[in-house]
C-alpha cells in the first residue's frame, strides 16, 4: 500500500473493511475504515489502533514507515473494541511505548483486557511533546463514551477526534475530496451515533472555539479525512447538534393485511397534494439506520402500526425503541393505524413518540379491518394538515 500523508512525518496507517455491513446493528451499507494515525517525529505515536482482526494490515503499514518498536506513545482516544482490538497485540509489538488514555479510558482498557501496561492518564490541556510537533488532549466525556477524548496537534492545526465526524465508509481514497458521498455517510453515522449526545456536542464545539483551536485538517477514526473544507462538517454538526429541520415529514410504518399500507399512502397523498416534501418507509424494507439518517432533519414523524395482541406490530415496536433511544429534537410526531377486534397501537406510538421528546399531534386514524372511503378520506385530509402545519413551522 502506498503511504497516505496528512502532513510531514503524520501518516494514516489504518485498515479499509469493505464488506462490513454490520457495526452492531447499524448498516453499514458502505463498509468503514478503521483510522490510525502515525506521528514520526523525533519521538513517535501512533493514534488508535484498529478492530482485531485487520491488526496484521495496520501493522504492515507502520512496517512500511517505521520499525514498531520505536513507537513511544499509543494514543487511545477511545476504548470500544473497534479502536481498541489491536492495543494488545500493539503494545507487544511496540515493546515499550506508553499507552495514553483518560482516567476513564484506563479504567476501561483494564476491564476489556485485564492488562497491565505502562500506561500515562492525560487531562484536557495536557501535551506531550513530540519535538517538532506536540499532542494536545481535550476531555470529550460521552461523546460516545465516557473514556472518550480529542488529540489535537497544534503546529499542523490539526484534529483528531476518534468517532467525532467520522463516516462508515469504505473508499479507496482517504480524503474527503475524493468521494461524494462523505457527507451524507456523516449525517447517518451523527444520527445512529452522536444524536443522543447533541446538547454536549454544542458544548464541545463552543469549546473548541473558545480554547481558539484553529483546524486545518479533521481526522476521524471512521471514513475519509475532512481536508478541503474542514468547516463544512462543522457547520453539519452545528445545525445536527441545534436539532435544524428541514420541511420533510416522514410517513413510516408496517403493516400485515395492507391496511396500515393503505393508510400510510393516503396521508402521503394529502401531503403531496397540500405542497409538502414527505419520504415513506416501510419498516421490514427499509434499514433503520438509514431511516434515522432522514429523522434527524425532519420536521414531522408520522407513524403507523396495526394492533397485534392489543400492542404494536413487533417491527413498529422496536423501531420505537430505537428511536426513543437517539432522542430526536424539535420533531413533531403523530400515529395512525388499523386494528381487528380491538384498537391500542396508536395510543401505544403516541406514548412512545412523546417519550422520544416530540410534540404529538394526537389523531383518531385508528380503523378497523380495511379503511373505507371515508376513513381513507380522514388519513388524506391529515396528511394536507400536517404539510400545512410544517409549511407554517
Ligand atoms: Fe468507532 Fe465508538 O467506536
Amino acid at each position: 500500500m502506498s503511504r497516505v500523508s496528512l502532513a510531514e512525518g503524520i501518516y494514516w496507517v489504518g485498515a479499509i473493511d469493505w464488506n462490513l455491513r454490520d457495526f452492531h446493528g447499524y448498516h453499514t451499507s458502505r463498509g468503514t475504515t478503521y483510522n490510525s494515525y502515525l506521528i514520526v517525529d523525533e519521538k513517535v505515536a501512533l493514534v488508535d489502533t484498529v478492530k482485531a482482526p485487520f491488526f496484521p494490515e495496520m501493522l504492515g503499514n507502520i512496517k512500511e514507515i517505521i520499525d514498531p518498536g520505536k513507537i513511544d506513545y499509543i494514543i487511545t482516544n477511545h476504548v470500544e473494541i473497534d479502536h481498541s482490538g489491536s492495543l494488545p497485540l500493539m503494545v507487544k509489538e511496540s515493546g515499550r511505548a506508553k499507552v495514553v488514555s483518560t482516567q476513564k479510558g484506563k479504567e476501561g482498557l483494564k476491564k476489556y483486557y485485564a492488562a497491565d501496561w505502562p500506561s500515562l492518564v492525560v487531562k484536557t490541556g495536557d501535551k506531550i511533546d513530540l519535538g517538532k510537533r506536540s499532542l494536545e488532549f481535550i476531555e470529550a466525556p460521552m461523546l460516545h463514551w465516557p473514556d472518550s477524548m480529542f488529540t489535537y496537534i497544534r503546529q499542523e492545526e490539526l484534529l483528531l477526534p476518534n468517532d467525532g465526524f467520522g463516516q462508515h465508509l469504505a473508499t479507496t481514497g482517504r480524503f474527503d475530496d475524493e468521494t461524494e458521498v462523505a457527507m451524507e455517510e456523516a449525517a447517518k453515522y451523527y444520527a445512529n451515533i452522536l444524536m443522543p449526545f447533541s446538547s454536549l456536542i454544542t458544548r464541545m464545539l463552543n469549546k473548541i472555539k473558545d480554547m481558539d483551536l484553529k483546524i486545518k485538517m479533521i481526522a476521524p477514526s471512521h471514513g475519509v479525512i475532512w481536508r478541503s473544507e474542514p468547516g463544512r462538517i462543522i457547520e453539519a454538526y452545528t445545525k445536527w447538534a441545534a436539532g435544524e429541520t428541514e420541511k420533510k415529514i416522514l410517513i413510516i410504518y408496517d403493516t400485515m393485511w395492507e391496511s396500515t399500507d393503505i393508510m400510510a399512502r393516503a396521508i402521503l397523498k394529502g401531503v403531496m397534494d397540500a405542497g409538502g416534501e414527505a419520504k415513506i418507509f416501510h419498516l421490514r424494507r427499509n434499514e433503520w439506520s438509514d431511516i434515522l439518517k432522514e429523522v434527524l432533519d425532519a420536521e414531522a414523524v408520522l407513524v403507523g402500526s396495526p394492533t397485534l395482541h392489543n400492542g404494536l406490530f413487533p417491527p413498529v415496536a422496536g423501531f420505537l425503541t430505537y428511536l426513543k433511544s437517539l432522542k430526536p429534537k424539535g420533531k413533531i410526531g403523530a400515529a395512525f393505524g388499523s386494528y381487528g377486534w380491538s384498537g391500542g397501537a396508536v395510543k401505544k406510538i403516541n406514548e412512545e413518540l412523546k417519550t422520544a421528546g416530540m410534540e404529538v399531534i394526537e389523531t383518531d386514524l385508528s380503523f378497523q379491518y380495511r379503511p373505507d372511503k371515508e376513513e381513507l378520506n380522514r388519513c388524506y385530509e391529515f396528511g394536507k394538515e400536517v404539510a400545512i402545519k410544517v409549511k407554517m413551522k
